[in-house]
């Protein structure tokens, strides 16, 4: 039995010790629904709403061992849910905190939230809604086309601070495991499938706190500062013989005999092109020698700036909620866990998550190619169904249309023209019938 041989597991945990800083090992919270409908039990159905959408109990439609892979599945479409369950209340300070979770999205999921959120003691789980103050969200929210984020929002001095370094979830159907580690020195790790998809601090990535450093608001640029990469090069010279006029005065015209300059004022000859014209001179272009590079604003301390070791302190951290709005339903949360050990998170994630993983996909490519047969299968009968409808209407079988419109194409005379419009309607019921082939 299951549950059996889960007892042995739990007893190493709270007595194993961990290697590096000789810290206990802690294991806050572990549900991986081993004990049938136990859960029912342990977890609390909000009340804030008559009509949140239920949770039930299954590993889906693949899997690879159907009881193990049981987990808690959202089962009705466009509904929120409110779902939650106590443990311990725990503190993180001085402490890792690892927040572990898998959830497969096998209905293919177009828009809807696949997180988890840690609430303090405080919360009043019969009343739990979307508004109720949480300390972390934590995982995937998918709404539209390449609408995936990994949220990891963090409540701080009475606000939810966003993730600023955006994270991608995963949208296809297979199960993935979402890991959060926030370590006592204020760096965090995110894992999905065990793998590290990024890493900082704290305070980097999140805008907890005014910016460390900012812009020297007395630094000017120099008004002589030489941004300019080339010029035009001071030595070189026009040459005495360069012809930059387009048109000169005609060589051969001659001033007219009876010109009256009195009269007529000063004689101007016409105007020919320049054969020699060789366009406007300009001076070549070289490096700068005197480039100074692109000025950059130097920074100062940012005299706001205050560090605050209680980032992302949690004290009574009490409750796990799956508080969600899904679209098209069918999300399957399972293994969650929270401890203070990196090390045994990855481990239970080894055991759980990558135990199935390959066999749930085979068993999800087998599943779609199955169903996509089915789909096939069921569009052809359609197809029959309605090609028999069609000949009931018309009383004829496709060799007596064919027939008809032959005879109709040989004697255009009077009667048949009426019969021809009669087969036109046929053969437009034929082509539609192409079209869905
Ligand atoms: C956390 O560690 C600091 C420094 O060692 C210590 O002063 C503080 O009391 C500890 N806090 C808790 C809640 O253990
Ligand atoms: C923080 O702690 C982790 C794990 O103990 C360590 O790998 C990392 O180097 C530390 N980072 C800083 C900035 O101290
Ligand atoms: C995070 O994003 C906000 C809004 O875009 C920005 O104002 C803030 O400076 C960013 N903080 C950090 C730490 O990058
Ligand atoms: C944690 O909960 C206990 C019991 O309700 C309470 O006495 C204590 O003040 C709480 N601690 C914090 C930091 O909220
Ligand atoms: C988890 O599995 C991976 C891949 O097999 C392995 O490299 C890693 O050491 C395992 N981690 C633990 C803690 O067992």
């Amino acid at each position: 039995m299951k549950s059996l041989s889960l007892l042995p597991l739990l007893l190493l945990l709270t007595t194993c010790t961990l290697r590096a800083q000789g810290k206990r090992r802690q294991v806050y919270f572990r549900e991986e629904f081993e004990d049938g409908d136990g859960w029912t039990k342990r977890w609390v159905q909000s009340k804030h709403q008559s009509d949140y959408g239920k949770f039930q109990l299954t590993a889906g439609k693949f899997y690879q061992d159907k009881e193990r892979d049981k987990g808690l599945q959202t089962s009705e479409d466009a509904k929120f849910y409110a779902l939650s369950t106590r443990f311990k209340p725990f503190s993180n300070v001085n402490e890792t905190l690892v927040v572990q979770f898998s959830v497969k999205h096998e209905q293919g999921i177009d828009c809807g939230g696949g997180y988890v959120k840690l609430f303090p003691a405080t919360l009043n789980q019969e009343d739990m809604h979307s508004e109720s103050q949480y300390y972390i969200m934590f995982g995937p929210d998918i709404c539209g086309f390449g609408n995936n984020r990994l949220q990891v929002i963090f409540y701080h001095h009475g606000k939810y601070h966003e993730n600023n370094k955006t994270l991608k979830c995963r949208i296809n159907k297979d199960t993935h495991l979402y890991t959060l580690i926030i370590r006592p020195n204020a760096t965090y790790e995110v894992k999905i499938d065990n793998e590290k998809v990024t890493t900082g601090a704290l305070e980097d990535d999140w805008d907890f706190l005014p910016p460390r450093k900012i812009k020297d608001p007395y630094a000017r640029k120099p008004r002589k500062w030489d941004e300019r990469l080339q010029i035009e090069d001071p030595e070189d010279k026009k040459p005495e013989d360069w012809q930059d006029s387009e048109f000169i005065p005609d060589p051969e015209a001659k001033k007219p005999d009876d010109w009256n300059e009195e009269i007529d004022g000063v004689w101007e000859g016409p105007l020919i092109p320049n054969a020699k014209y060789k366009g406007e001179w300009k001076p070549r272009i070289i490096d700068n020698p005197n480039y100074q590079g692109e000025w950059i604003h130097p920074e100062i301390d940012n005299p706001k700036y205050r560090p605050d070791p209680t980032i992302c302190h949690y004290y009574n951290i009490s409750v796990l909620g799956l508080d969600l709005w899904q679209v098209k339903s069918g999300s399957i949360f399972d293994n969650f866990l929270l401890t203070n050990d990196e090390e045994f998170a990855e481990e239970v994630g080894n055991k759980t998550w990558g135990l199935r993983k390959d066999v749930e996909q085979q068993w999800r490519e087998l599943y779609e190619e199955m169903e996509k047969k089915k789909e096939a299968e069921e569009t052809k009968m359609k197809r029959e169904k309605e090609r028999a409808r069609q000949e009931d209407i018309w009383g004829l079988d496709e060799e007596d249309e064919e027939d008809n419109e032959e005879d109709s194409e040989e004697e255009p005379d009077e009667k048949s023209k009426l019969e021809d419009s009669a087969s036109l309607g046929k053969k437009e019921a034929r082509f539609d019938q192409k079209d869905e082939l």
